[in-house]
């Protein structure tokens, strides 16, 4: 069996040409080392855990490996599933980029719903990517900065952007004519069960997201937005999970009295054309 490592070169060489150098922007070549070195010779290792370090300097991300480790069980458990449909759905052409893809579970699930799909995932911190390589070996694992993401431009048919910050410079950039960008945001109603018993009375309570709304509307074409919003059943054990997969969880104090059974998924997918 081809180790992880094997598996990224190969994918890496087979689709090359999306990528560039993140320092200067040139062409690079997928050696079979595993070195990726750009035409002035800047160089990326493959790591033998089968992900890319694009990073040009080391950032200390706010997103711990706990994070990463609680997000996968909670979508491991369902509470994602129709966003993850929905996505598939929305999306269009073969060749799609997550952008802020932490622990890679989205991106893997909509790559399974569409087949054919070349998916590549980004994410500034390393323990996210980490984890979905290890999870996820079949994708192409980037650590890097949207702010200088590694890709050339128009390379993707569609790009998504979940629950994640954003840069539409940038997916401007890389993304194909007539390709698509899907952006989801929480609505109000997001988690509202933890919120209610967490900030009672307090702003935290409620959540707005008109401005991230108004914003992507003078960005893109043709925005549409569609809110989805469902309530599932949550077992008491995946709580903790739900307090530590999001950073509102982090400020709550008395963690162990918070007693839920369901749980809201409240959500706006906007998705954005170029022209
Ligand atoms: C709330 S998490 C969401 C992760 C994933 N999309 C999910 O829904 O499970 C936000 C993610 O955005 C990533 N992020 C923040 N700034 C970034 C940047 N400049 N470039 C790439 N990723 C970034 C964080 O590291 C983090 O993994
Ligand atoms: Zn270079």
């Amino acid at each position: 069996m081809l180790s992880k490592r094997a598996v990224c070169i190969q994918n890496m060489q087979y689709n090359q040409s999306i990528f560039i150098c993140p320092i200067c922007a040139r062409q690079v070549q997928v050696e079979d080392s595993g070195a990726i070195v750009c035409t002035n010779n800047h160089s990326f290792d493959i790591a033998k855990q089968g992900y890319i370090n694009f990073m040009t300097r080391p950032v200390q991300s706010m997103y711990a490996k706990e994070l990463f480790e609680a997000r996968h069980e909670i979508i491991s458990s369902g509470l994602y599933d129709a966003l993850q449909t929905r996505l598939a759905e929305l999306a269009v052409g073969v060749h799609l980029l997550d952008t802020g893809c932490g622990e890679g579970s989205h991106l893997a699930r909509i790559t399974a719903k569409r087949p054919g799909a070349i998916s590549v995932g980004i994410d500034i911190a390393k323990e996210g990517i980490l984890a979905a390589a290890k999870f996820y070996p079949g994708l192409m694992w980037c650590v890097g900065d949207l702010a200088k993401s590694p890709y050339k431009k128009e390379s993707f048919d569609t790009i998504f952007n979940i629950l994640s910050p954003a840069n539409y410079e940038e997916f401007k950039r890389v993304l194909k004519p007539g390709g698509k960008v899907i952006k989801v945001v929480p609505h109000e109603g997001y988690l509202k069960e933890l919120r209610q018993q967490a900030f009672a009375h307090s702003e935290k309570e409620s959540y707005s997201n008109e401005e991230t709304v108004v914003r992507f509307k003078e960005s893109f074409k043709q925005v549409k937005a569609e809110r989805l919003t469902y309530t599932l059943p949550l077992t008491q054990a995946l709580v903790p999970k739900l307090l530590e997969m999001t950073p509102m969880g982090w400020h709550i104090e008395r963690k162990n009295e918070i007693m839920l059974n369901e749980i809201t998924v409240d959500v706006l997918l906007l998705s954005g054309m170029m022209e």
